[in-house]
């Protein structure tokens, strides 16, 4: 077991500290209240602050503890954890996710309790690493990887792995409390909202936290949110334990079936499944790239089988856009050239598709310009940047679009629609060949 310099430092303890809370029969919440924070991760705001929830978990045979929580937060996390267990007792400790916010104190820990074995995914080997950074001279670190159906026992309780990764990290996996029905779910089913009344039966409304929780935090891994889903929803919940916000005994399984909900895509229900869908986004100047946009649309819907949208970016809120380019098959995007760049309500959309997966989606791009005419290119790249296929190469047009010009357009759309459908000959740039 190694046993790192200590990081963690000690620092006066909170007046009036509340104690480990009961959550199931052996199992305490210890984790620590942060109600000041008010930004997560640089781009989550954080109205409430949040918690980050650790657990312990006492069995005939010894104790486990679930997830440990922020290093500067380490103080009350180890003071709960000693109103309820001895360092003596810990024979396991479970990391769900190696994430600074939970495993700040783990390297104390396991100094701590240095008999202790712990268990992580086995994408969580490279991450435990660089969190340790063992030295040469330390003894080799000793960890066990475990997967879907694994299971260690305290005697009387067992705890179960469920692989589920990529919510939202490489290495996050779900624990499962057999005997009692809990399930450890890290941040799954998690959100930014610290409420010491801890339980969704009873502190404040927090709706909307997890919606936009799941929105910033989940959404670009719907699939595997889904994969996930597979493994928890068989299971007998009488309570979710997530490392961030209220812990759900009241009604747990509401919360799967929402997050089945927000992770499945309805746009197939509304078009039918026989069609596939290109969204058309466009800014316009002085009406060309708007003449451009309508002919590239007309080009498109000549071909059966792709319903085409059209949207005037003037005229709309990013935030629905976004929805329909999660649902969409392709997207396009027309923007004029001013100052060697493409327009700004261009760019804030395509700078707010990072919580989405777009994935295997094709783009494309096309404006019109002055005299440079970077926009078009620019987008491109963006789009590729966002592993987006970009199919057809993009389309230009000096000032005014003439009759032979919006011919290009409509080609271009119908050149695009093909590809859409897999018919084109257009060579697919993947992001291999870039
Ligand atoms: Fe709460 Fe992904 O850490």
């Amino acid at each position: 077991m190694v046993t790192p310099e200590p990081a963690w430092a000690p620092a006066p303890l909170p007046a009036n500290l509340p104690g480990a809370v009961a959550v199931a029969p052996g199992v305490h919440w210890i984790g620590a209240m942060d109600p000041t924070l008010r930004t997560f991760d640089i781009i989550l705001r954080t109205a409430n602050g949040t918690s980050y929830n650790a657990y312990l978990v006492r069995g005939e045979e010894g104790v486990a503890v679930v997830d440990t929580v922020k290093l500067e937060f380490a103080v009350e996390f180890f003071r709960r954890l000693e109103s309820v267990a001895d360092y003596a007792e810990i024979r396991v400790i479970v990391l769900n996710h190696l994430e600074p916010d939970h495993s700040g104190a783990l390297p104390e820990l396991m100094r701590r309790a240095p008999q202790a074995r712990l268990y992580i995914s086995t994408r969580a080997t490279a991450m435990l690493k660089a969190l340790l950074k063992p030295k040469a001279t330390d003894r080799p670190l000793e960890y066990q990887t475990v997967g879907t159906g694994d299971e260690v026992s305290l005697g009387n309780r067992t705890l179960r792995f469920l692989h589920t990764p990529f919510l939202h990290w490489p290495d996050t996996q779900c624990t499962y409390l057999v005997e009692e029905g809990v399930l450890f779910s890290g941040d799954v089913f998690g959100c930014h909202y610290c409420d010491s009344r801890l339980f969704n039966d009873r502190v404040g409304d927090f709706r909307f936290s997890f919606d936009y929780y799941y929105a910033h935090i989940m959404r670009p891994f719907k699939a595997h949110v889904l994969a996930a889903l597979k493994l928890i929803e068989p299971l007998r919940l009488n309570l979710i334990a997530p490392t961030h916000g209220p812990i759900l005994r009241d009604r747990p399984r509401r919360y799967v079936t929402h997050y089945r909900e927000l992770s499945t895509s309805s746009l197939a229900e509304r078009i039918g499944n026989e069609e596939l869908s290109l969204c058309i986004f466009y800014m316009s100047a002085y009406g060309s790239t708007a003449r451009m946009a309508e002919a590239v649309q007309a080009g498109a819907e000549a071909e059966p089988g792709v319903r085409v949208s059209l949207y005037d970016l003037a005229g709309g809120e990013t935030t629905p856009f976004v929805d329909l380019i999660e649902e969409a098959d392709a997207i396009a995007f027309g923007s004029p050239t001013i100052n060697g760049d493409a327009v700004k309500p261009v760019w804030d959309l395509l700078s707010s598709l990072a919580v989405v997966n777009l994935q295997g989606k094709l783009g494309a791009a096309f404006g019109s310009f002055g005299w440079s005419g970077e926009a078009v290119r620019m987008i491109e790249d963006r789009m590729r940047g966002l592993k987006m296929r970009v199919p057809v190469a993009g389309l230009r047009i000096k000032l005014i679009p003439t009759d032979e010009e919006l011919d290009e357009c409509r080609d271009f759309g119908h050149r695009l629609a093909l590809a859409l459908l897999g018919e084109g000959t257009e060579r697919v740039i993947e992001m291999a060949d870039l």
